[in-house]
């Protein structure tokens, strides 16, 4: 519980900043349907598995190893189906997309929740930044491979950032992917959840005429080991104001959580979320020809990999 959440009024849906994710979820039966969490082993993701579960979904639970995806699977006492999928490894995302092809289970939501943040030093896969590479290129692997699983008003949700707003100008340096031609901690994560952002509404308008959603979500400030990169005193400073001024774990997965199953946003698609309720994000992010250009650039990078 932060002090910040005693200010904020909810907002249309009836929920807002201190709304947790169990509560979103109350008196919602998801029995029969099926959830894929990426990064299910940590934080938010973590989670929205337990919250999930709680309310009789089956959850499909992706860690960068089996063993980290069976441990988390373990704690919840519903059926999971732990998968490893590495998303900075492309071939661990491909194997993950035919292993959860051969549960030959219609998937009513893929949460694309994993991600990293704020690396202090230029890191690279396969050329590309890495943290381009983990948030979006990994999840549009999987995204991509697992459409067909996608029950028929299916929805995607991507874990975008309020700090998509720290991407450079353009949106995407498409020229600066491997990050050599200059590279800063901040721009960069904010670059990747851009891109996490424009990559849902392009996916909205792809799925146009269909039944199936695609949503991005800001979950809040929330202190989970996604600092673990972040410089040690930020670091510190964040784990003395945060019980303050953050949200807490169940607070951050309750966004993510109601825009992947709530009744209320059925239908709602190429939106933002946070607070539980739809947001506005930075301008371009609408920008359709950025959307496509990001796509076709995605599909050229795994077409090489
Ligand atoms: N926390 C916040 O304040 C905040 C704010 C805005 C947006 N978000 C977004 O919310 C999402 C969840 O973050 P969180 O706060 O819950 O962080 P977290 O506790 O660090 O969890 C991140 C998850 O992603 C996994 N992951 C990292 N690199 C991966 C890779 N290469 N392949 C597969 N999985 C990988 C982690 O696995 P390991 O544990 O094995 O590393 C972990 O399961 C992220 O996308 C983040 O960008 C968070």
């Amino acid at each position: 519980m932060s002090l910040i959440e005693h200010f904020m009024k909810k907002g249309p849906t009836g929920f807002g900043y201190g709304s947790t994710a169990e509560e979103v979820t109350a008196g919602l039966s998801l029995v029969g349907k099926t959830i894929l969490v990426t990064g299910c082993n940590s934080g938010l993701g973590q989670e929205a598995l337990r919250v999930l579960s709680l309310r009789g979904a089956q959850v499909i639970g992706t860690a960068r190893t089996l063993d980290k995806a069976k441990a988390a699977c373990a704690e919840v006492t519903g059926k999971t189906f732990p998968v490893a999928c590495e998303l900075a490894d492309p071939a661990s995302v491909k194997a993950s997309v035919a292993e959860i092809k051969k549960l030959g289970l219609k998937i009513d939501a893929i949460i694309c929740n994993a991600g990293i943040m704020a690396l202090p030093k230029l890191k690279q896969a396969y050329g590309l930044e890495l943290q381009f590479f983990t948030n979006h290129i990994g999840h549009f692997i999987l995204v991509t491979g697992l459409i067909d699983q996608l029950a028929e008003d299916g929805r995607v949700v991507m874990l975008s950032s309020s700090a998509h707003s720290m991407a450079p100008k353009a949106g995407i340096e498409f020229d600066n992917l491997s990050g050599a031609k200059g590279y800063r901690d901040w721009t960069a994560y904010g670059q990747s959840k851009m891109a996490n952002l424009l990559f849902s509404k392009e996916l909205a308008r792809r799925f146009k005429g269909s039944r199936r959603t695609s949503n991005a979500v800001h979950p809040g400030v929330i202190r989970t080991n996604l600092g673990r990169h972040m410089n040690p005193i930020m670091n510190r400073v964040f784990g003395l104001v945060g019980p303050l001024v953050l949200k807490s774990v169940p607070q951050g997965a309750a966004t993510e959580v109601f825009a992947a199953v709530h009744p209320a946003v059925a239908g709602v698609s190429g939106a933002y979320f946070a607070n539980s309720n739809i947001a506005k994000a930075r301008a371009d992010a609408d920008d359709a020809a950025l959307g496509r250009k990001l796509w076709e650039e995605s599909e050229k990078i795994v077409a090489r990999l």
